[in-house]
């Protein structure tokens, strides 16, 4: 399986995202709906189904006040062959919008995720991690039967198991946490406070709202600016809020209008980020090749001019033909580079700079503005 691991790749850029994002939410069932949405076209799925919680009767604190559970329609199934049915019925309908390159993520919780993991297997999905979502403000077990149940589990899996160049943004993961490989077991807060969505007589609007940050981490980490995004079970829109904020696409699925209205307007007042902010994470290995000659042949150096070392004790003469010159030695900026140093290797970047009108600048940064146009 061949994964692509960077941002974005530098050669084949896909970041010409100076447009608004654009959202839809679909009010009607999901399967019937992915049904109507071209095969192949989707680069990602984040699926937050319901959970068949089960619950026989009202759950009640020690002090007898009733909790505010999952008792809704939408989670009853009349049983497990029932639910597992559906399952089949919404994984099948996704596998065929998904793109060869696409993944899924589903999340759920000891209810339902291992029957769903193995319908995802048995229908050819190939899990690429389960991501354990470990709650740092977890309900209790109110009545003192069980462990307290801290997690939801999500499974990430590839289209199959042959699939080519799903996204995996490797790079800026880790560099986003510290140069260390960013790991399966996510710490995130249940959604509470402001984000949370309220009605008009203070309540919930949504029994299950799940986290932005959980949604970020998602979209960072397995999708792209400018990717179209699907949720089949958009609840709130939480999927299609980080989705916007972050410049993907996204079509969300909601069978309950009410919860479909309220994601809409939540939608409609994000504000995506900045392009600057989400430019693709290039790493040395991948940023594209620039020849010192395309810097003269941009302009951004003339053919005369005098590059120095930061001392100034040095000074070549830049050659039409993109070489160097220093005394009658001609070579590359890494050569004349070695030479003048009188060392073995130089990195000419790293050593050579140009007067300018604001004083000395490395023709590095110079490079560096170049490799931003190539993938601008
Ligand atoms: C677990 S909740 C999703 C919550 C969502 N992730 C959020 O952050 O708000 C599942 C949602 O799927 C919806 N749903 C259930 N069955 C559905 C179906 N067959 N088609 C479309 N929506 C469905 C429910 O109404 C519910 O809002």
């Amino acid at each position: 399986m061949v994964v692509s691991r960077r941002g974005a790749s530098a050669k084949a850029p896909r970041t010409q995202f100076e447009y608004e994002p654009e959202s839809k939410i679909i009010v009607g069932d999901c399967i019937a709906e992915m049904e109507k949405l071209p095969a192949k076209s989707v680069d990602l799925v984040f699926a937050d189904p319901p959970y068949n919680l089960q619950l026989k009767g009202a759950l009640k604190r020690p002090d007898e006040s009733e909790v505010d559970a999952v008792d809704d329609d939408w989670d009853k199934f009349a049983s497990f062959a029932a639910y597992d049915n559906f399952t089949r019925a919404w994984l099948l309908a996704t596998r065929r919008i998904m793109k060869p390159s696409a993944t899924l993520w589903v999340i759920g919780s000891y209810h339902n995720i291992f029957r769903v993991g193995t319908i995802m297997q048995d229908l050819g999905f190939w899990v690429l991690n389960d991501i354990v979502w470990r709650k740092s403000n977890p309900m209790p077990n109110f009545r003192g039967r069980r462990f307290t149940n801290a997690h939801e589990t999500m499974i990430w899996a590839a289209r199959d198991e042959n699939a080519k160049g799903y996204t995996f943004n490797y790079d800026a993961l880790k560099a986003a946490n510290e140069d260390v490989q960013a790991r399966s077991d996510w710490l995130i807060p249940l959604c509470t406070g402001d984000e949370r969505l309220k009605g008009k007589d203070g309540k919930k609007v949504h029994p299950t709202q799940k986290p932005e940050q959980l949604l970020a981490r998602v979209l960072l980490s397995s999708s792209r600016p400018g990717d179209l995004i699907v949720d089949p079970f958009n609840g709130t829109g939480t999927t299609g809020a980080v989705a916007k904020r972050l410049r993907r696409n996204y079509i969300g699925i909601e069978r309950d209008k009410t919860y479909a209205e309220a994601a809409r307007e939540r939608i409609s007042a994000i504000e995506p980020l900045p392009d600057d902010t989400l430019k693709p994470f290039v790493t040395a290995r991948d940023a594209p090749r620039v020849a010192f000659s395309e810097l003269i042949e941009r302009g951004m150096i003339s053919p005369g001019a005098r590059l120095v070392d930061s001392k100034k004790r040095h000074g070549a003469l830049v050659r039409a033909d993109g070489a160097i010159m220093l005394g009658d030695k001609v070579g590359s900026i890494h050569r004349i580079g070695a030479m003048a140093q009188g060392s073995e290797a130089c990195n000419g970047w790293t050593f050579w700079h140009v007067e300018t009108s604001k004083g000395l600048r490395l023709i590095d940064e110079l490079r560096a503005e170049v490799r931003s146009m190539m993938i601008a």
